[in-house]
């Protein structure tokens, strides 16, 4: 078994450099601004997993749901698809399988497992831009595929897609968890025309996508009773004080997630309880809160299922196949290129 490879694109430096010049874009504009890549520390991928674990938490349930029930027949779909290295086999042709924003990779395991009893996984790369979260992922695969080529790339999926790994195998790249609907329209067509370029004929992109359904079902799942969602939205500010010297009390910032129904999105913010005066020592910034002045944290878009392949099919792929759970609640898409 090899020793798995790690592809650096992002080190401490860039993210230092990005976290400095997004905390002083993002908190001198109005509204005032942070973007969610800035909760995935340590601490934001745990309490993300924890999130993911909640009763109300129902976008995880149902894409695992999805994954378990489809696994066989994405191999399938997968394997007959003939590769340019020249490595098929009576099963077919083996893949490589890249994972942007991999996070723990748990749901994309049911998917190796289904190519690699046919022995037709030839790699496995989770991208992230957290190091710890590719590493831990690499340690607990590598003897679970001792056939397959086991790699990752810590990188930022809105820069880094040319150094998507190349190796003569088809290649699927898998982005779930909902992760495409934390992009803005403008950013999600820049993104598919991105990851369109990166790509050649024959290989495929898997897509998990919480779909539009009632508000109250929505607003529930990021409002969770055991309140982790609140807890991993003040992370932001935790990676602040951490990182920047900063002095945030975030316990006096409470989460707030409102349905924004026109533009089927979920937005995320931080409303500050009392007046405050935060120093950020590293960048040289101070910021005053008002009593209810609010952090926008992020956004998670709901998408019907129509729009999403729209979308696909104007970045020049194919949508081929997608798959819903019982309920409706979320889907898995799966679309060719070329
Ligand atoms: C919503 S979680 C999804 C995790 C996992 N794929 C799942 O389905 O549970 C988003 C993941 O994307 C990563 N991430 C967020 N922004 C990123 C970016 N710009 N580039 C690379 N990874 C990013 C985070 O570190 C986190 O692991």
């Amino acid at each position: 078994m090899a020793e798995p490879e790690l592809r650096v694109c992002l080190d401490e430096d860039d993210l230092d450099a990005a976290l400095r010049f997004e905390a002083r874009y993002g908190l001198t504009s109005s509204p005032k601004r942070l973007p969610m890549r800035l909760h995935y520390d340590g601490r934001g991928a745990a309490l993300f997993g924890e999130l993911t674990r909640q009763p109300e938490y129902y976008p995880t349930r149902c894409e695992r749901r999805i994954l378990d029930s489809h696994a066989d027949a994405i191999a399938d779909v997968l394997a007959t698809e003939f590769g340019t290295g020249g490595f098929e086999s009576p099963m077919g042709a083996p893949v490589s399988v890249i994972e942007l924003g991999a996070g723990a990779a748990e749901k994309i395991r049911v998917v190796l497992d289904a190519l690699h009893r046919d022995g037709l996984l030839a790699s496995f790369w989770p991208f992230d831009v957290d190091a710890g979260s590719v590493r831990d992922v690499l340690a607990e695969l590598a003897p679970a595929y001792p056939d397959a080529r086991l790699g990752g790339i810590v990188g930022d999926f809105t820069i880094h897609l040319r150094h998507l790994p190349e190796d003569h195998h088809n290649r699927l790249v898998a982005f779930l968890g909902g992760t495409f609907g934390n992009f803005t329209g403008p950013e999600r067509e820049q993104f598919l025309r991105d990851l369109r370029e990166a790509l050649h004929p024959g290989d495929w992109f898997m897509l998990g996508a919480d779909l539009v359904k009632d508000p109250d079902t929505i607003l529930a799942a990021y409002n969770d009773a055991a309140g982790v969602t609140a807890e991993f939205n003040r992370n932001v500010l935790h990676v602040l004080n951490h990182r920047l010297g900063a002095d945030f009390e975030p316990e006096h910032f409470e989460h707030v997630a409102t349905w924004d129904g026109d533009a089927q999105t979920v937005e995320l913010r931080l409303r500050a309880l009392k007046p405050m005066a935060v120093a950020l020592p590293a960048i040289g910034l101070d910021v005053a809160f008002d009593t209810g002045e609010e952090i926008h944290t992020g956004i998670s878009v709901k998408f019907r299922p129509a729009e999403l392949e729209d979308q696909l099919r104007a970045a020049d792929f194919r949508p081929e196949h997608r798959w819903s759970d019982p309920d409706g609640a979320f889907a898995v898409f799966l679309a060719r290129v070329g």
